[in-house]
């Protein structure tokens, strides 16, 4: 949507940083675009909504209202116009190459990065879908696939809730032989097909919910929020394969969360293997048995 004088309109609010990913997380963003940037000077995070329609300004308002009553933080939300080019061309400053682990980097398709011997690079930009790799919960699953792989990558690999397709397109990067993806949204599906092949491979994504098992498969991954991972503990767990080398990573959970989660899943038989905290975000690697 762009006025005569061809800006957009979008509401914006500051926000501290650790907030926005929450934030992020959380808000129902039906009807517009939320994007962000944080000033590393003055430490201020801003948060704009970009209404997709006429009119959708004061949806935008009222989500973000919503949102940060949720998260318990203040926002003060102001209406603004940027112009289209600057919103067309401002967020790519934003995103840059960034190494995630030891083998895995990201890369937005506008920078060049020459890959060092057995780096795999997931080319990603930015979209509607959650998974740029900037995220602490990403960047946690992608470490622990990273791990998973070298140990031994002829196992099949499931993403639950597979947003952008990063985790996905990660794993057969690292060399897993069998991967599939499914998220509840039908455009994060359309989003990781094409971010899929645009990494030059093929990956299975279908449209499909937590709600029941699936796989089983040997290493499953699920970066969702904890109180979706706690009422579906039952089905993801289910989707693990049996056996002392199927391996569980469990994400999107805040650190004061994380004990909860684990009850869930060790009520599932399961059992703690490691945990990684990054930022207030803890991530959990689970088995079947623990490894002597
Ligand atoms: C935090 S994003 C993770 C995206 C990506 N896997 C990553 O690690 O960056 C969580 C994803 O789970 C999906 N999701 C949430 N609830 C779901 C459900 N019940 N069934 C399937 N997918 C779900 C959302 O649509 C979203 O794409």
């Amino acid at each position: 949507m762009t006025s005569s004088d061809n800006s957009v309109p979008c509401v914006t609010a500051k926000l501290q940083p650790e907030a926005a990913g929450a934030l992020f997380e959380i808000i129902d963003s039906d009807g517009f675009t939320p994007t962000s940037w944080h000033d590393v000077e003055s430490g201020v995070c801003r948060v704009a909504l970009f209404p997709d329609e006429p009119g959708g300004v004061g949806r935008a308002q009222a989500a973000l209202l919503a949102a940060a009553a949720l998260l318990g933080v203040a926002v003060a939300p102001e209406i603004t116009a940027v112009a289209q080019t600057d919103w067309a061309e401002s967020w790519k400053r934003f995103f840059h190459v960034a190494k995630i682990s030891d083998r895995v980097v990201v890369r937005p398709s506008w920078e060049h990065y020459a890959a060092q011997p057995g780096e795999c690079v997931i080319t990603l930009d930015p979209g509607l879908s959650f998974g740029t790799g900037k995220h602490a919960t990403t960047q946690a699953c992608l470490c622990y696939l990273d791990r998973l792989a070298a140990q031994d990558a002829h196992r099949y690999v499931l993403d639950m809730g597979c947003g952008s397709g990063i985790l996905a397109i990660g794993a057969k990067l690292l060399g897993f032989e069998d991967v599939r993806g499914f998220d509840n949204d039908p455009d994060c599906i359309r989003v990781s097909v094409e971010n899929a092949a645009v990494n030059g491979v093929a990956i299975p994504f279908e449209v499909d919910d937590l709600s029941h098992t699936h796989g089983p498969a040997d290493v499953v991954v699920a970066n969702i929020l904890a109180p979706v991972l706690i009422e579906f503990a039952a089905q993801v767990a289910g989707s693990l394969a049996a056996g002392a080398q199927a391996r569980l990573v469990l994400s999107g959970i805040l650190d004061t969360q994380y004990g909860a989660v684990c009850a869930a899943y060790e009520g599932q038989g399961l059992v703690e293997i490691d945990s990684l905290l990054i930022g207030e975000w803890r991530s959990g690697l689970f088995g079947c048995v623990r490894p002597v």
